[in-house]
């Protein structure tokens, strides 16, 4: 059985399709990763599977539940990282775990052994007293993945966790994630348009481009696919949509990522 699946899930903006038809199956345990240019439609894919945002057309079901008509079900079971900052920088990653565990419905009973778990999980134990806003962006992004996981969901929803992180802090938001899927068996859903972070991280890999799949698959399949054994990641894109992965996105997106990127930095 499929925890995530999707059957022709489409979401239109007047005469945009910014996803069309998406039909996906996540398997209970894997990291996927959704990976594409920006405006390829990744984040609205995201929000939709989060109950964010209601599909045009089509359905999808997340551990079981139908995202439209059990919206509530499939909240309690997932954990979402937002592509822009989520936490509040006036207060200390102890005060917004709190706030989480009360939202969350966390029993008072368990709040302080699960927040401090969740803490020592992302290596935040020392900083936890300080004010968020001091926080370098990858002690931001570890915050944000602990804050997600207080309630123990069964799947994590990530979009875009590396932008505008140095490639030390990326290094160690991977070492996490592999570590929710080892020590819980976490569903990871993620986004990105880095390559080599898909590369690294996902078993499975759908390229997406214009609200479409364009390949579906793990990376080495991919690869292979194209038949050229030295193909990277990059390759695959360029063959299957093809254009190189920098050349997508606009104006607008490309702005607001940067800027996402500065707040973090
Ligand atoms: N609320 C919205 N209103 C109108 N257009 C939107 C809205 N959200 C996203 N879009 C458009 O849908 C397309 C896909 O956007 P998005 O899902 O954010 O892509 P990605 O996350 O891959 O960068 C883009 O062309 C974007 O401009
Ligand atoms: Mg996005």
């Amino acid at each position: 059985m499929h925890i995530i699946e999707t059957d022709s899930l489409t979401r239109r903006f007047g005469e945009l399709t910014a996803v069309d038809s998406l039909d996906l199956g996540v398997g209970v345990g894997e990291v996927f990763g959704l990976l594409g240019p920006n405006g390829a439609g990744k984040t609205t894919v995201v929000k939709m599977l989060t109950t964010l945002l209601p599909p045009t057309s089509g359905r999808a079901t997340v551990a079981g539940f139908d995202v439209q008509k059990h919206a509530a079900q499939v909240r309690a079971q997932i954990g979402y990282v937002p592509q822009l900052v989520s936490v509040d920088g006036t207060l200390t990653a102890y005060e917004n775990l709190l706030i989480f565990a009360k939202i969350y419905g966390v029993p008072r009973s368990e709040r302080q052994p699960r927040i401090a778990a969740a803490l020592q999980f992302v290596g935040l134990e020392e900083a936890s007293h300080r004010q968020v806003r001091t926080y370098s962006g990858g002690m931001m992004r570890r915050l944000e993945i602990a804050l997600a996981i207080l309630h123990r969901p069964r799947v994590l929803f990530l979009d875009e966790p590396t932008v505008g992180l140095d490639p030390l802090a990326r290094q160690v938001v991977w070492q996490h994630l592999r570590l929710l899927r080892e020590q819980y068996r976490m569903t990871i859903f993620l986004t990105t348009h880095f390559m080599d972070e898909a590369d690294s991280l996902c078993d499975r890999v759908a390229i997406m481009n214009l609200g479409r799949i364009a390949a579906l698959g793990t990376p080495e399949d991919l690869k292979a696919s194209i038949g050229r054994p030295d193909a990277t990641l990059d390759d695959v894109f360029a063959h299957y949509t093809g254009h190189d992965l920098d050349s997508g996105g606009n104006y607008r997106e490309i702005s607001r990522n940067r800027r996402t990127a500065a707040r973090l930095g």
